[in-house]
């Protein structure tokens, strides 16, 4: 397996470190350490995470991956190794990002998947280490570190070590607090540039608003901006909600906080707290009801109306709908006073009723 990039082997390692040492150190000079709440529960997570995926989990997939090609198809091993590295590079990282929008979107609309991905999102500030904190399953079900021991296989570890360099850029710079694009974004002169970059990479901007906790700040949107290193699919799947702005807060709506060896070890050891969603027995269950709720409502007040029928404070949405193809709709009230909204979740007219329970109650 022949990896070495400028005659130097695993290039790729020490430059991830460095993408990684160098987002850190400014995040630091930019007052970081004093500034953030963080546990010592999220620094073990984050820290734990990254060394367990380094040191144990993607060597056991290449292992296992060459293991697997190997009895499979010998006969294709280093087939790539006669293609122009800048074709195997293209085709590596479009194949290994279209895969990553799916699964990392999958992980938001499928609950188990859901309770896997969702320590990566219980971090209430962004940071360059927060890209590591998943459940230990969900890296080794991930499909595109499989597809990387599977090109590697076939001959295209120069690509890999190349597009694992760009690919942790984007990601790491996407995650930190340190926002490149922020500048960018205040400089008219920037504007046409970053039209197109934003377009094509995912931003800081695009990324914090997937890490934003409700949709209720008119930015975030945790329940689109999927993409990993390309924007491209989110467009093509219409899924991309496009901000120059950042969320205040970031984290899950409601979110009792678990031990991270919980969070970590998921579904091996389960949570404590009945409350979590990943402890033993817990249950979604329905809470719409054939009649509508009459609620006060504020005049230029902007509310998010439950449309999967499980919230615990209807008619509004309370974060459960995580691990499902739901999301929330956000309106903004038009006038003061008692409202009729919809909670059988039928309505064609949401958030408002419209009658249509009455055919749920012939
Ligand atoms: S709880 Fe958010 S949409 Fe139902």
């Amino acid at each position: 397996m022949d990896n070495t990039l400028f005659g130097i082997e695993n290039l790729d390692v020490y430059l991830v470190l460095g993408i990684l040492a160098f987002f850190g150190l400014m995040e630091m000079l930019a007052g970081y350490l004093k500034r953030t709440n963080r546990t010592s529960g999220d620094w073990i997570q984050e820290a734990g995470g990254f060394f367990m995926l380094s040191v144990v989990i993607k060597p056991l997939i290449v292992f296992s991956a060459f293991t697997i090609g190997g009895l499979l198809f010998p006969q294709y091993q280093n087939i790539l190794s006669e293609w122009s590295v800048g074709l195997v590079l293209i085709s590596y990282l479009l194949i290994d990002d279209l895969m990553q929008y799916w699964y990392h979107r999958s992980a938001h609309e499928y609950e188990f998947l859901w309770k896997l991905h969702r320590p990566h999102h219980q971090a209430e500030e962004m940071g360059f280490f927060i890209s590591y904190r998943n459940a230990a399953l969900y890296y080794l079900m991930m499909p595109n570190i499989w597809w990387i021991a599977f090109v590697v296989f076939l001959g295209g570890a120069k690509a890999v070590v190349i597009g694992l360099i760009l690919k942790q850029l984007v990601i790491i710079g996407s995650h930190s607090t340190i926002k490149w694009d922020s500048f960018l974004y205040k400089h008219k002169i920037f504007n046409p540039l970053m039209s197109v970059l934003e377009r094509i990479i995912i931003t800081p901007a695009f990324h914090h608003a997937h890490h934003g906790k409700s949709m209720q700040d008119s930015i975030s949107d945790p329940n689109g901006n999927f993409g990993n290193m390309f924007s491209i699919w989110d467009q093509i799947f219409g899924t991309a909600k496009y901000t120059r702005k950042f969320p205040t807060d970031y984290g899950i709506m409601n979110d009792p906080k678990e031990h991270w060896t919980a969070a970590y070890f998921y579904p091996l050891v389960a949570a404590d707290d009945p409350k979590s969603e990943i402890s033993r027995g817990y249950q979604k269950n329905s809470t719409a009801t054939p009649e509508p709720i009459f609620v006060e409502l504020e005049k230029g007040e902007k509310y998010l109306w439950c449309q999967c029928g499980k919230s615990k404070n209807q008619p509004f949405c309370d974060g459960t709908h995580h691990g499902s193809k739901f999301k929330p709709l956000l309106f903004e009230s038009k006038k003061t006073g008692k409202v009729k909204l919809c909670n059988c979740k039928i309505t064609k007219k949401g958030p408002f009723c419209d009658n249509s329970h009455l055919d749920l109650l012939k």
